[in-house]
């Protein structure tokens, strides 16, 4: 039977990983993968991760399954991260987390929920939008289609994207990325939050927030001002929120699903559904990684330990931003990439071709996603002339 099977290429940013691993050029640079990476280019275990495993190890006294929603007091430390401690959401007990695989594990745990309980309902994801989600979507059966996002000279369109909004089908489900978005790194302003809230109300679309780099914009509350927006003024919100980045957990697959329903008792029905659907993907989800951010969580000392780190990575990554467009400015192209410096996330959407990208990969061993996507966390002060010279020679 398998002689019939094709061969497929690998992931287009996993696949980067090992092709950058392979590369014997001792000046290579890897800009791919969205891992955040410390200034000599590594990628470490957050120092209150590091102290809330230390304690796990001692206190931890069984390997028991957690169920299909997960460890309750995960779901109890993350929803007021998510959606404030304050929130009026938390306080009608209308939001429950389900604990999953990573915010991947999450979408898909969305994906099959929307599939077998809002039977019919496309999805509308922001073009471009991270890779992944197309295939998530695609592999739970769900019809997509795309609102514009990012205008051909490479900058947000708002405008586009709007005008888009408004002609979407009542009751479609629009995914929405919370801050820092993936692949582009352009982002919404508070004004511009207000007005798709306006046209989600008067369409009754369902937000499907992804939320994966909470900390890495603005920071760990301004960051969260699009998914709160929706979570206090609509009836009906799904949200996934990662710990992957955050906090540096990327294998250790933690995240959650948030669901935000009418009232308590509607949030109880689709919350049992969410667990059919746990159950039927993986049972039980894994449970270190948010045995480890509860930790962290329910410790005042090692959250202030944690958002301090945070605070530190996020405010490397926006400077490195800057210093990109510094780097390249003895080349005269400041102002053409002066974008990035504009962008927030880990991500920037450089404007360089798939031609520009691959000249980068094969004659200077720099690695990133063919859509001139850069995990700006990738740059360090040594890379950077070299990252710019590369660029001044690939760019017409
Ligand atoms: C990325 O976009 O690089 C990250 O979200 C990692 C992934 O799984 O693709």
């Amino acid at each position: 039977m398998f002689e019939k099977i094709e061969r497929v290429p690998g992931d287009a940013i996993l696949g980067l990983i090992e092709a950058y691993n392979q590369d014997a050029n001792p000046q290579k640079v890897d800009l791919g993968v969205g891992v955040y990476r410390d200034p000599n280019g590594n990628t470490p275990i957050m120092r209150a991760v590091k102290q809330a495993e230390a304690h796990l190890l001692e206190s931890e006294t069984t390997k028991s399954y957690i169920g299909s929603h997960g460890d309750p007091r995960y779901g109890k430390a993350v929803l007021p991260l998510v959606l404030g401690s304050d929130s009026p959401v938390l306080a009608a007990n209308r939001a429950s987390a389900t604990q999953s695989p990573g915010g991947t594990g999450a979408l898909r745990l969305a994906a099959d929920f929307i599939k077998s309980n809002l039977p019919g309902k496309r999805i509308w994801l922001s073009d471009p939008t991270w890779p992944n989600h197309l295939g998530i979507f695609d592999a739970a059966g769900i019809e997509m289609r795309k609102y514009p996002y990012v205008s051909a000279d490479n900058r947000l369109d708002f405008d586009a994207m709007l005008a888009t909004l408004k002609e979407i089908p009542q009751g479609d489900v629009v995914l929405l990325h919370a801050c820092c978005h993936n692949p582009s790194g352009f982002d919404l302003d508070r004004e511009q939050w207000q007005q798709v809230l306006e046209v989600v109300k008067s369409r009754g679309l369902l937000p499907l927030v992804d939320f994966a780099y909470q900390g890495f914009g603005e920071g760990l509350e301004a960051d969260a001002y699009g998914v709160r927006l929706m979570a206090e003024n609509l009836d009906e919100v799904l949200i996934t929120s990662s710990c992957s980045k955050n906090f540096g957990l990327y294998r250790e697959r933690t995240g959650c699903l948030i669901v935000i329903a009418k009232n308590a008792e509607q949030m109880q029905n689709v919350r049992s559904q969410m667990a059919i659907v746990a159950r039927e993907n993986y049972s039980n989800p894994p449970s270190h990684g948010a045995a480890v951010v509860t930790e962290i969580l329910e410790s005042a000392e090692l959250a202030r330990v944690w958002r301090e780190e945070l605070t530190e990575m996020c405010d490397r990554i926006n400077g490195l931003r800057s210093d990109l467009v510094a780097a390249l400015e003895p080349y005269g192209l400041d102002k053409r990439f002066a974008h990035v410096a504009a962008q927030r996330g880990m991500f920037s959407y450089t404007g360089l071709s798939t031609e520009q990208v691959k000249r980068l990969r094969d004659e200077f061993s720099i690695y990133m996603v063919g859509s001139g996507r850069a995990n700006v966390a990738g740059f360090t002060s040594e890379n950077l002339p070299y990252v710019a010279k590369a660029i001044a020679a690939v760019v017409d």
